[in-house]
């Protein structure tokens, strides 16, 4: 017959101590009897499955239904058997002397499989530089979509209705949008400068953000063009913010990036969205602004300038803030400056990589580099 728990009546030290040496008794006579796998399992769930196992309910009918007075002793005696028990269940896979679980064991003295980690990409990394520097200045990062309508896109960044970037040669526009009016047709954004307004919709002034982002334009890929770019953007916007704090800003910005060394330099530009608009240039960090490497060879970076073109900048257009004027940026009371990157080219020249197509062709050799 097979054991069955037997409900106590006695809880007497002497008849816990012999319910307790059955209980073992026809344990060890059950392992002795386990012969094959399937045996073990079987004998193991009987003793020890958590929710009708043998111990289970020895612990509800020893131990739960014990007197008051009794419950001590019943819960030390059971805590012996239990230990006991389970030490002959974790004995039993030994079989007529066959290690039944020899089969599963694992030598985990065995080296692992290693798996390579991943790092961030290259332009990843120096976008989180760039955004980093900002948001050690105060401002915060925003974002916006990759899909993006004209009206984002253009018509609130004042560009005239005719401007060459609004052409089909420059601008990935989304197919069949024909029956929109124009401001609503969707496209690539050629630029992140629509999250400017579309973050002055949100928030009122003041505001500081770093926008960084991928955007598109019809370039055919080569050494240095890609339909798929990043730029990060910037735009503070406050009372009586000036070309001065444009200045010292992106100066700052500059000799954190690249070394306190740099110089800055801006010339006159034209940006429909601001005005006055200029380009920045630091010295070149290739050749510290000498235009010359080493044994008097051109520096190529910079073309031999000592100058290299870093970003587009400029006092925010009032008539960008006209768009948004009802959250609070009357153009008479508020003024701002902007500014907006490309991340690619300056990955490029950071880490002297000579195709800006190494970047985006995923092959494992090239980016383990920057691991
Ligand atoms: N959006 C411009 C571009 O893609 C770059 C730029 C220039 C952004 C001047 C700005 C700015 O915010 O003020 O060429």
């Amino acid at each position: 017959m097979a054991y069955t728990v037997p409900q106590l009546t006695d809880y007497s030290p002497a008849a816990l101590e012999k319910a307790a040496d059955e209980s073992i008794a026809a344990c060890q006579t059950e392992s002795a009897n386990v012969r094959s796998d399937a045996d073990l399992k079987s004998f193991r769930d009987r003793w020890m499955a958590r929710k009708n196992g043998i111990l289970t309910q020895i612990n509800d009918l020893w131990l739960k239904g014990a007197p008051k007075d009794a419950k001590r002793e019943a819960g030390m005696r059971v805590n012996q058997l239990k230990a006991r028990i389970t030490e002959l269940v974790e004995s039993a896979h030994i079989a007529g002397g066959v290690d039944l679980l020899a089969s599963e064991r694992v030598d985990i003295s065995l080296p692992g499989i290693r798996r390579p980690i991943g790092a961030e990409h290259p332009i990843i990394k120096t976008m989180h530089e760039i955004v980093g520097v900002f948001q050690r200045l105060g401002y915060s990062v925003a974002e916006g979509p990759v899909v993006e309508t004209d009206y984002y896109n253009f018509e609130a960044l004042n560009f005239p209705p005719n401007h060459p970037a609004r052409d089909t040669q420059d601008t990935l526009f989304i197919a069949g949008q024909q029956s929109k009016p124009a401001r609503e047709r969707l496209l690539l954004r050629t630029h992140t400068s629509p999250v400017q307004i579309r973050t002055m919709e949100k928030m009122r002034p003041p505001i500081r953000i770093v926008i960084p982002g991928t955007v598109h334009r019809n370039d055919p890929p080569d050494a240095s063009h890609s339909p798929m770019f990043h730029q990060i953007e910037g735009l503070a916007v406050d009372t009586n913010i000036t070309f001065g704090d444009l200045k010292g800003t992106l100066d700052h910005a500059m000799k954190a990036l690249f070394g306190s060394s740099v110089k800055t330099h801006f010339r006159p530009s034209f940006f429909p969205f601001t005005e006055p608009s200029a380009e920045l240039y630091v010295t070149c960090f290739i050749c510290g602004g000498s235009g010359k490497r080493d044994g008097n060879a051109p520096c190529r970076p910079c073309k031999q300038t000592g100058w290299i073109e870093v970003l587009g900048c400029g006092m925010v257009d009032p008539n960008v803030f006209e768009f948004v004027k009802d959250n609070g940026y009357d153009p008479k009371k508020v003024s701002g400056f902007a500014f907006g990157m490309g991340v690619d080219r300056l990955a490029l020249l950071k880490y002297g990589v000579d195709d800006l197509q190494y970047f985006f062709q995923g092959d494992v050799r090239f980016l383990q580099q920057f691991g």
